[in-house]
C-alpha cells in the first residue's frame, strides 16, 4: 500500500509530498455527474451504499491521489439525531430543526450503518491507498442546524451560542454523537480522520478560544480515548486562531491560504495540511504548475506536510487543471 500519508502523518520518512484534495469526488468529473444521474437526491445517492463507493473511488482511479476520503456528508450523522435534512436541487443543503435540545436523540454507530458499508467496501475494492473517515465540527454542525442552511455569517447560531441556556448541552451530545460516528468509520476500516470545521471563521478570537477549549478539546480528547488512528482537523479562519489549536491532541491541522505554513512549522510539532488557494486553479495551466511549485518549493523536504487545497475544489473547476495539480505535486520527489 501507498502509505505516504500515513507516514508523514507519524514524520516519518517520505519520498515526495502526499496529495488529496477537499471535495476531489465532486460535480468538476463527468463520472461523477453521470453516477449522480442515477440518484438524483443527493441525500439517497449518499445512501445509496454501491454508487457512495464508485463516487469514493473516482479520484483514485482519474487523479491518482494518495487518499479516498469516503464520499459522504457532513450533515449525515444530522438525521438519526432526528433533525431534518435535505439537499435542494442547486441550493444546497436545508436542515429543519424546533431548536428544543431535549427532542434530539443520542446516535449509535449502528444508525449510519450504510456509511460504515461505504468505508468497508472502499477498503475491500482497493488496496492503494488509505481511507479518510470524516464528520463535521461541533460548531459547524450547530451553524447549519440553528441556520438552517450554508450561512454567510453564523448570525443565529453565534446568538445560539452566547444566549442560549441549552447551549453547552446540545454542543455535549453533538461531541458524544460524533465520537459515535466516527468509532464506527474506524471500526469499518478508516485510517485516518479528518473533521471540517467550514464556518469557524464567523467566530471572533476570543470565542473561538473558548470554543476550542470547551469543546473541541472535550471531542478530541474523547475521540482519542475510543479511536488510535491519526486526526487532522480542518478549519477555515486558519489564519487567526493557530495559537490555539496547537494545543488539541490532533495529528495535523489543514489549514487556508491565510497562514504562513512555513513560518508555523517552527512553531508546532504538528503535521500541517494545506494551503493552496484554490482559485489557483481558474487561472492558467502555466500559472496551476507554477503556484504549486512555489508553494511546495518553500516547504523543507522530509517533514510532516500533506499537500491540500486551502478549501474545497468547486464544480466549474476543469478536470484536466486538477489533474495537472495532482501530477505537478507527485513530481517533485527527493
Ligand atoms: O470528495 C469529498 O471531499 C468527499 C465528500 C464530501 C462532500 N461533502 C460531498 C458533497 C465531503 C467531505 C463533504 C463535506 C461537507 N459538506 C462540508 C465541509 C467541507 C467544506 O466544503 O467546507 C460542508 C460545509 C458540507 C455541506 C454541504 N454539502 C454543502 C455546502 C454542499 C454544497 C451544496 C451545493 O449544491 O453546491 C453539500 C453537497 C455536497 N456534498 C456535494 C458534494 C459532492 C454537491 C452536491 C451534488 O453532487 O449535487
Amino acid at each position: 500500500m501507498n502509505d505516504l500519508i500515513l507516514r508523514s502523518l507519524r514524520k516519518e520518512r517520505i519520498e515526495r509530498f502526499p496529495v488529496w484534495l477537499m471535495r476531489q469526488a465532486g460535480r468538476y468529473m463527468k463520472e461523477y455527474r453521470a453516477l449522480r444521474e442515477k440518484e438524483k437526491d443527493f441525500l439517497s445517492f449518499c445512501k445509496n451504499v454501491p454508487l457512495a463507493v464508485k463516487a469514493s473511488l473516482l479520484p483514485l482511479e482519474l487523479l491518482q491521489v494518495d487518499a479516498i476520503i469516503i464520499f459522504s456528508d457532513i450533515l449525515v450523522p444530522l438525521e438519526p439525531m432526528g433533525v431534518k435534512v435535505e439537499f435542494l436541487e442547486g441550493a444546497g443543503p436545508n436542515v429543519v430543526w424546533d431548536g428544543d435540545v431535549r427532542s434530539l436523540k443520542k446516535i449509535s454507530y449502528n444508525d449510519t450503518q450504510f456509511v460504515n458499508e461505504i468505508v468497508r467496501d472502499v477498503k475491500s475494492l482497493q488496496k492503494e491507498v488509505p481511507v479518510i473517515g470524516f464528520c463535521g465540527a461541533p460548531f459547524t454542525l450547530l451553524s447549519y442546524m440553528v441556520e438552517g442552511s450554508s450561512s454567510k455569517d453564523s448570525k443565529r447560531a453565534k446568538l445560539f451560542m452566547w444566549e442560549n441556556a441549552d447551549y453547552l448541552k446540545l454542543m455535549e451530545l453533538i461531541v458524544d454523537n460524533l465520537v459515535e460516528y466516527l468509532k464506527g468509520q474506524v471500526k469499518a476500516g478508516a485510517d485516518l480522520i479528518q473533521v471540517f470545521d467550514s464556518w469557524a471563521m464567523h467566530l471572533s478570537y476570543l470565542d473561538f478560544s473558548k470554543y476550542a477549549r470547551e469543546i473541541l478539546s472535550v471531542f478530541f480528547e474523547k475521540l482519542r480515548r475510543e479511536i488510535s488512528v491519526p486526526i487532522i482537523y480542518f478549519y477555515r479562519g486558519s489564519g487567526s486562531f493557530l495559537k490555539e489549536v496547537y494545543h488539541l491532541p490532533i495529528d495535523a491541522v489543514s489549514v487556508d491560504w491565510t497562514v504562513d505554513m512555513v513560518g508555523e512549522m517552527s512553531r508546532t510539532d504538528k503535521v500541517f495540511q494545506g494551503n493552496l488557494d484554490p482559485y489557483v486553479l481558474y487561472s492558467s495551466k502555466e500559472n496551476v504548475q507554477k503556484k504549486v511549485l512555489e508553494l511546495i518549493g518553500s516547504v523543507p523536504r522530509r517533514t510532516g506536510y500533506i499537500f491540500n487545497l486551502g478549501h474545497g475544489l468547486m464544480p466549474d473547476m476543469e478536470f484536466e487543471k486538477v489533474k495537472l495539480l495532482v501530477d505537478t505535486v507527485k513530481s517533485l520527489r527527493w
